[in-house]
């Protein structure tokens, strides 16, 4: 077929005037019309030409009809080429039948008539164009199918390494969510949780599968459902992401702090397809936080009672102090000025020679003095031990309660562990001593006592200092240190104790009260520690 849609139909006779008859029939088609005159010129053309019908005589010289198309059905190329017989002779039907077998598809007879012709022609002529658009259409189709069947086979390997990549990272995500010490969780936008991870089950022993939906809320604290619920459903309204702190009920029916987190996915339009979440166990640092907490409060109460009690013991030492005072002028003015006076007056009354033994009255005026000097030293000492910065704690330790002896008459025994106790340092040896001076005048003045063993020790680290008497005994309250029920004498020791890191204990050691007191030794020793005469 030509590009012009004509058809070629060949026309095979051995004479030029029927070829011509033919052509003149035919030439109405319009169709290609090509002349053959004999069998082996029509084989040419046919071999070169893509035709549509052939026209033969049956009766031709060299090769007859027949023959002829015999041949053109043996080549593969023209199995289906529509041959038409024309025959002036053999017309009974087995010679039709032998033309079909042949090759034939029709035969006509002479006379030819025209219309006939034409409309056979007419048929194959068409039934070949039809046949050649059909494998135009066909092959167009062919490659077509096979253009989209290469892009399919493209996009299907493109899916397979998608589908393999996809694979690779849901396997990691799920190592993620399986090692992951939170719960993973997500949810539908109404808020229903459509998955939740394994770790959940495993604490709360809840049955696969059951906390999907709202079953998780089972496993809320009954305080924590209705303000987390809330606020969940809050969020999931208005599409903020969500933060909740809420108790959840373990396996063993315990309950546990977690923090709960959930960002919501959006899409273009920014409508909520899905929630992402994770529940972290706080309960340990919540309840750090908790005693922290409590230990803040705990400790402003304790900072509280103590500048209550610094403020109550404040007041209370400067009435001792007034005290103290009035007592040192007391005795100045009772014992040293009565004995200054009465110096005062015998030395007058021999410069005015008025004394009849003016040298047994300077005798007696100079015995006056020497109390009054004797005063003067005990009340200087009992202010301030000069010995204590000399020679130590324990000689002026040994000074002060023979003192106590001498003027109570209560039995003091000294003991000193090891004999060759360290220095302390200054500030140390003076707490000390007054701790001791009020143990013993409390011994003198609340006790009763006849005996006090005071001992002085250094063990595992800790300077010990103890007054023991075998009086009647101490107050339970007093003994508790209940700062409402201790004096200034008291409470000073206990202040005294504190400001070196130490303890201060009094209880009754039936009979009698024992006192205590301990400071760790490592920060209270003298820098060159000369060691003391002992002094027992
Ligand atoms: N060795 C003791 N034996 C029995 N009771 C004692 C002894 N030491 C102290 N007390 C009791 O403890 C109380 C408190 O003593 P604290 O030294 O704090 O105060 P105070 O001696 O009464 O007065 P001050 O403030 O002048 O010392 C005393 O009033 C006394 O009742
Ligand atoms: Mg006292």
């Amino acid at each position: 077929m030509g590009a012009d849609g004509k058809v070629n139909i060949l026309m095979v006779d051995d004479q030029p005037a029927k070829l011509l008859s033919y052509e003149v029939m035919l030439a109405e088609l319009g169709e290609n019309l090509i002349k053959a005159t004999s069998a082996k010129e029509a084989l040419e053309i046919l071999l070169k030409t893509d035709v549509a019908v052939v026209l033969m005589d049956v009766s031709m010289p060299e090769l007859d009809g027949f023959e002829l198309a015999t041949m053109i059905r043996q080549h593969p190329r023209f199995q289906r080429t529509a041959i038409i017989f024309i025959s002036a002779v053999h017309l009974t039907d087995l010679d039709r039948l032998k033309g079909y077998e042949h090759g034939a598809v029709d035969y006509i007879s002479v006379p030819v008539v025209q219309e006939l012709l034409r409309a056979k022609v007419r048929v194959f002529a068409e039934l070949h164009r039809k046949t050649r658009q059909l494998q135009a259409l066909n092959r167009d189709l062919e490659r077509r199918v096979l253009d989209r069947t290469e892009e399919l086979a493209a996009k299907a390997e493109m899916l397979f390494k998608l589908n393999v990549e996809l694979v690779g990272k849901n396997q990691e995500l799920d190592a993620i969510v399986h090692t992951a010490p939170d719960i993973i969780f997500s949810r539908q936008p109404d808020g229903a949780r459509d998955y939740i991870s394994d770790r959940f089950y495993e604490y709360t022993g809840a049955a696969a599968g059951s906390a999907v939906g709202f079953g998780w809320w089972d496993y809320l604290h009954p305080d924590d459902q209705a303000r987390s619920r809330q606020r969940w459903l809050d969020c999931v309204q208005s599409g903020e992401n969500y933060e909740a702190e809420y108790r959840l009920r373990g396996k063993d029916g315990n309950y546990r702090w977690f923090r709960a987190r959930a960002v919501p996915i959006k899409d273009h339009r920014g409508k909520v397809i899905k929630w992402y979440g994770t529940c972290s166990d706080i309960h340990d640092s919540k309840l750090l936080e908790q005693s922290i907490r409590d230990n803040n409060v705990e400790l402003e109460k304790m900072v509280d009672r103590r500048t209550d009690e610094l403020r109550r013991l404040s007041v209370r030492l400067m009435s001792a102090q007034d005290q103290e005072r009035r007592r040192i002028a007391r005795d100045l003015h009772d014992g040293l000025g009565q004995e200054l006076a009465v110096a005062k007056m015998i030395l007058d009354k021999i410069l005015l020679q008025d004394s009849s033994q003016p040298q047994e009255a300077c005798a007696q005026a100079s015995g006056i003095i020497d109390r009054a000097i004797q005063q003067v030293r005990t009340m200087s000492h009992l202010l301030h031990p000069p010995l204590l910065d000399e020679v130590g704690l324990l000689s002026a330790l040994a000074w002060y309660t023979e003192g106590i002896t001498k003027r109570s008459g209560i039995e003091t025994l000294l003991d000193v562990q090891p004999p060759d106790f360290p220095r302390l340092a200054p500030e140390v040896e003076t707490a000390v001593f007054r701790i001791v001076q009020e143990a013993l005048t409390n011994v003198f003045r609340h006790s009763e006592a006849r005996k006090v063993w005071i001992t002085l020790r250094q063990e595992n680290g800790l300077i010990v200092v103890s007054v023991l008497d075998d009086g009647k005994g101490i107050d339970e309250r007093v003994a508790d240190l209940r700062p409402d029920k201790v004096g200034v004498g008291i409470g000073g020791m206990k202040q005294r104790a504190r400001e070196f890191g130490g303890e201060l204990r009094l209880r009754n050691a039936a009979p009698g009260t024992l006192l205590e007191l301990m400071i760790p030794s490592n920060s209270i020793l003298r820098e060159s520690n000369t060691v003391l005469n002992g002094v027992t």
